[in-house]
């Protein structure tokens, strides 16, 4: 009774999923709850031997994963990324965004070359994506839509630049998305995450001052681990959300509220 209870709420059986950078950190452990929680999964990005020993990982615990690579850096890269991602398991009931850069040259120094690539992966990837898998979503009354933003979407610090810019878009993005299709049993919603080391912010792994300040403006006392996102990504991806949508749900240990 229990476990049929539970699985009513969380299981992924039957699912599709499609999870942009989910060979790397956050990406990566959201692919891998999704999949263990019954999701087909492909991971999408450039690196194949990440993506490769990603699915490798996964079908190792039983799980149906494939991968596709491809570079959402421009509008022809996103769109052919979707139709090779879309073609293995056919079209994803949940879409997750994960892929992201941060490149931090102060606002300005920052050149429309670093606006124009942030853009690209960190907002109109999402958007893109959205556009071709929301409507069918609707039409088959049921998809869910996961970004992920930052901190940095609500305040600027430590070189907000263009990141920042690109994260407060996506927070928006859902909200429209949320707008147009949660009638139709499309959710869209975005985890905000604190500080979670992974090699997104590698240049900080050996200033263990730093790190510990970080950790320090957390009320639960640590960063954050990519594993910390399991929960949440099931949750927004099941069942269980269908009366969640347009949010923004913060997976940071306290960070925003201390
Ligand atoms: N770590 C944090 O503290 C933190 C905090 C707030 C928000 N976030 C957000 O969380 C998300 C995941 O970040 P993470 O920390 O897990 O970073 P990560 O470990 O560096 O992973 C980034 C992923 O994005 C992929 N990617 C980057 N550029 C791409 C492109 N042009 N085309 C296709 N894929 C691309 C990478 O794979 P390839 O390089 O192989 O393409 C990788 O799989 C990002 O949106 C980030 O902004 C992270």
């Amino acid at each position: 009774m229990t476990a049929s209870y539970v699985s009513g709420l969380f299981s992924l059986d039957g699912r599709t999923a499609l999870v942009t950078g989910g060979s790397s950190g956050i990406g990566r452990a959201i692919a891998g709850a999704l999949a263990r929680a019954g999701a087909r999964t492909v991971v999408v990005a450039r690196r194949e031997a990440e993506l490769a020993e990603t699915v490798h990982e996964l079908a190792a615990d039983g799980c149906e994963a494939a991968w596709v690579s491809g570079d959402l850096g421009s509008r022809a890269g996103i769109r052919a990324a979707a139709e090779a991602a879309a073609a293995v398991y056919g079209e994803p009931d949940i879409l997750v965004n994960s892929a992201g850069i941060n490149l931090r040259p102060p606002l300005g120094e920052l050149g429309d070359d670093v606006w124009d690539a942030t853009m690209a992966v960190n907002l109109e990837a999402p958007f893109l994506l959205g556009q071709r898998f929301g409507p069918g979503m609707a039409e088959r009354g049921f998809g869910r839509l996961i970004h992920i933003s930052s901190q940095q979407a609500h305040r600027a610090f430590v070189q907000s630049g263009a990141y920042g810019v690109s994260k407060g878009a996506v927070e928006s993005l859902a909200r429209s998305q949320a707008e147009a299709w949660s009638a139709h049993g499309v959710t869209a919603n975005t985890l905000v995450p604190g500080f979670v080391l992974t090699p997104l912010n590698r240049r900080l792994w050996d200033d263990a001052e730093k790190t510990a300040e970080l950790a320090g403006r957390t009320m639960v006392g640590r960063n954050g681990l990519p594993e910390d996102f399991a929960g949440a990504a099931v949750f927004l991806a099941s069942a269980a959300s269908g009366y969640v949508t347009g949010q923004s749900i913060c997976v940071d240990g306290g960070f925003s509220v201390h």
